[in-house]
């Protein structure tokens, strides 16, 4: 790999500002894309398929930040839930690991001319949820109790990503602050597992309830659908913002306007 395009830049004595580590020179495998010309959205799901395909085989200075991609871990989950229908549910996820986004499909990826936010069209064939919860509440009417072991898998997930940024100029780059991502979900297929969901009362009561769920998944995901979006959401805002704060946004979209142009005196600057 290339040392000499990263900038390290030393913590602010002061503010204990974290170090973080920049690139200054564009690694080969980006593709920059021209938002003010014909075409860009075409260029701009190329471009990002391609170093998300980079990101999945490896980048050391996301890795450091974010962990590894596929599977990644998250850390715990607190949920609550109680003005549903089909589901009122307090759980808890902990130790959670995330498999599937290493095979992400970037179907299109649109960028904003307005305010720079992204709508991005991503598919994984597949995506798996392994982890230990604690769950007290009700779904599809059956009532719960219960702590252990949960995997959750999705067959031919959809995502509709939408994600708000706002620029910043830093060592005379610019660079997208990743403030936010909401996303809208499709799925193929949904399978489940829960273990010992009455603590462990009864294994046969157990077994025929995940029976009963893994029959019933479509209502099954829709009681479950906040929870799993919220992981989903976590995850690429934590992945999207680290990213995003290691390359700069002018080596994606090579004509964005600095922060200062497009918002003014009220723009933010990191001097360091
Ligand atoms: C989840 O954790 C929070 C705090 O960590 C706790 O207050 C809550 O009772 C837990 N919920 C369940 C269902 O265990
Ligand atoms: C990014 O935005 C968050 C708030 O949304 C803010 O706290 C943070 O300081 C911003 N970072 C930079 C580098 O502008």
């Amino acid at each position: 790999m290339n040392i000499i395009g990263i900038l390290f830049l030393i913590p602010a004595g002061l503010l204990g500002v974290q170090s973080v580590e920049i690139y200054t020179e564009k690694p080969p495998y980006i593709e920059s894309c021209r938002i003010y010309e014909p075409e860009f959205t075409k260029c701009s799901t190329r471009s990002i398929q391609a170093f998300m395909n980079q990101v999945t085989k490896g980048i050391p200075e996301i890795e450091k930040s974010f962990g590894q991609i596929d599977p990644m871990k998250q850390e715990q989950l607190v949920f609550k839930q109680d003005n549903s229908d089909v589901a009122s549910i307090a759980a808890n996820l902990t130790e959670m690991l995330i498999s599937g986004f290493g095979k992400m499909v970037i179907k299109e990826s649109k960028v904003s001319k307005k305010d720079f936010s992204w709508l991005t069209k991503i598919y994984l064939p597949k995506m798996r949820m392994d982890g230990m919860y604690k769950m007290v509440g009700k779904i599809l009417l059956v009532p719960l109790r219960g702590a252990g072991k949960i995997v959750l898998e999705i067959d031919d997930l959809d995502i509709l990503m939408s994600t708000k940024t706002r620029l910043y100029e830093r060592a005379g780059f610019t660079f997208y602050n990743v403030t936010s991502v909401k996303v809208k979900l499709e799925v193929g297929k949904v399978r489940t597992n829960m273990e010992n969901l009455f603590n462990g009362r009864s294994k046969e009561v157990e077994e025929g309830t995940n029976q009963f769920f893994n029959d019933n998944w479509r209502d099954l995901f829709e009681a479950l659908r906040p929870l799993v979006v919220e992981t989903v959401e976590r995850t690429l805002l934590d992945l999207l913002h680290k990213t995003f704060s290691i390359f700069p946004a002018s080596f994606f979209v090579e004509d964005i306007p600095n922060s200062l142009t497009l918002y003014g005196r009220k723009s933010k600057m990191i001097t360091d």
